[in-house]
């Protein structure tokens, strides 16, 4: 379902070249919870930036669900992420000052679903993901681990097959990690999504089925 082939990314600054992601090549099924596990400025985000074609690899193919990505030309690139990719990065898609509801409900928005169909929908997953209490709370009345709640809730609105997430539990306390690691393992197994989260959270990794090392912008080695 996902498969990166030979993924280069380097980045210039004050003519220094830094090697983020540096020859990596991997492959993930359907279904699978991946953890990409490594210290901080190995090149975990750029490699998930790139797989979720908000930025582009110097070199390398990135291939989701048989598409080709390199293939996705600028117009069409917003509807092929909504439509097959669920996000959830740190300073991404969610508005403090908008409920929970209205935050999951919106990218249904731009997919041109009726505003009753949104709300429906959102107050589903909400519930399912544990927050049916918070519907009608702002995110700044939400402890940090009901936030992430509400992003993995957004990022799943549009039934993606795929979510990425970018160290989700970096911020939360080890309880309230394992808990989300259970909600995430909950949706794995209900609509098998596949999961590729960024960590260096033994809890994420301890529900990962496959785990990529990385260092310094290569793979050290897959479990
Ligand atoms: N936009 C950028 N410009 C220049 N260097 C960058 C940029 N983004 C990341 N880097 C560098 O690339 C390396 C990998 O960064 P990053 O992917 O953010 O690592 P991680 O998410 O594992 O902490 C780091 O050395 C970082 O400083
Ligand atoms: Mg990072």
């Amino acid at each position: 379902m996902l498969e990166v082939k030979d993924l280069y990314k380097t980045y210039k600054y004050a003519n220094v070249k830094i090697h983020a992601v540096n020859d990596v090549s991997f492959n993930i099924r359907t279904g699978d919870i991946v953890s990409i596990f490594g210290r901080s400025g190995s090149g975990k985000t750029t490699l998930l930036n790139l797989i979720g074609t908000l930025d582009r690899p110097d070199s390398g193919e990135i291939i989701i669900n048989g598409k080709n990505t390199r293939e996705v030309s600028g117009s069409k690139l917003a509807a092929f992420r909504r439509s097959n990719i669920g996000f959830v990065f740190q300073y991404f898609n969610l508005i403090p000052y908008l409920t929970a509801i209205e935050n999951v409900a919106l990218p249904l928005k731009f997919d041109g679903v009726a505003r009753s169909e949104r709300n429906r929908r959102a107050k589903e997953v909400l519930e399912e993901i544990g927050l049916s209490k918070r519907l009608d709370f702002k995110l700044a009345g939400l402890s940090g681990g009901q936030v992430q709640r509400v992003a993995f809730a957004r990022a799943i609105i549009a039934k993606p097959r795929i979510v990425l997430a970018d160290e989700p539990t970096g911020q939360l306390d080890s309880k309230t990690a394992e808990n989300l690691a259970e909600t995430i393992v909950n949706l794995n197994k209900k609509s098998n999504i596949t999961f590729i989260i960024t960590t260096h959270d033994p809890v994420i990794s301890s529900i990962a089925n496959k785990i990529i090392y990385f260092e310094d912008g290569k793979i050290q080695k897959k479990e």
